[in-house]
């Protein structure tokens, strides 16, 4: 498997109005794959910035690979489109929210082993963080252009929503790693 493999069957199944369901489709036949797609984007560091996990980008679609170090947990955040993440290695907590009339609501949580998938409609907000001392890999796919869309993230503190801006969101992520857990839960 190539990295344009990957990106070839995701692009072909988020044409059409099922987007979400087939792209989980595409990744479910990937669950007993996840060592060759590791490889294939063994390439990609996944870490230090979006340049270095993001290997396709349009306004309908990007995949990237995205690996949390150990101890980093994300602010709550939304994708500004549906969303799919199939884990590729360690372990990942996903708390996810709804929005409210008052803000952020807890909806439910999900801890994700190696080829476990989660998926999020486009109103939903999520914080993610590795489990254990292994960085936890996962492949990423968005039904939009997730580094350049209007999105929002909230202050792991205060809950305060803001516009989702990189160097804001490293702030509030440090402020969230240093946090015992995820907020409302
Ligand atoms: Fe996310």
């Amino acid at each position: 498997m190539h990295a344009s493999d990957i990106v070839f069957a995701l692009k072909e199944a988020a044409e059409g109005p099922h987007a979400l369901q087939n792209v989980r489709r595409v990744l479910n036949d990937w669950r007993e794959r996840i060592d060759e797609i590791a490889a294939a984007l063994d390439f990609i560091p996944g870490t230090d910035g979006n340049a270095n996990q993001a290997f396709y980008r349009t306004p309908e679609l990007s995949v990237l690979k995205v690996l949390f170090p150990s101890g980093r947990r994300t602010p709550p955040h939304d994708h500004g489109s549906w969303a799919a993440i199939l884990v590729l290695s360690g372990s990942e907590k996903n708390t996810i929210y709804r929005r409210g009339d008052d803000g952020l609501e807890y909806a439910n949580e999900a801890v994700l082993t190696p080829g476990a998938i989660l998926t999020m409609p486009a109103d939903a907000a999520h914080v993610a963080e590795c489990l254990g001392g292994e960085p936890a890999i996962g492949l990423h796919v968005y039904g939009g252009d997730v580094l350049g869309v209007e999105r929002s993230m909230w202050d792991p503190e205060t809950l305060e929503e803001h516009p989702l801006k990189w160097d804001h969101y490293e702030i509030l992520a440090r402020k969230a790693s240093d946090a015992g857990k995820p907020p409302l839960t």
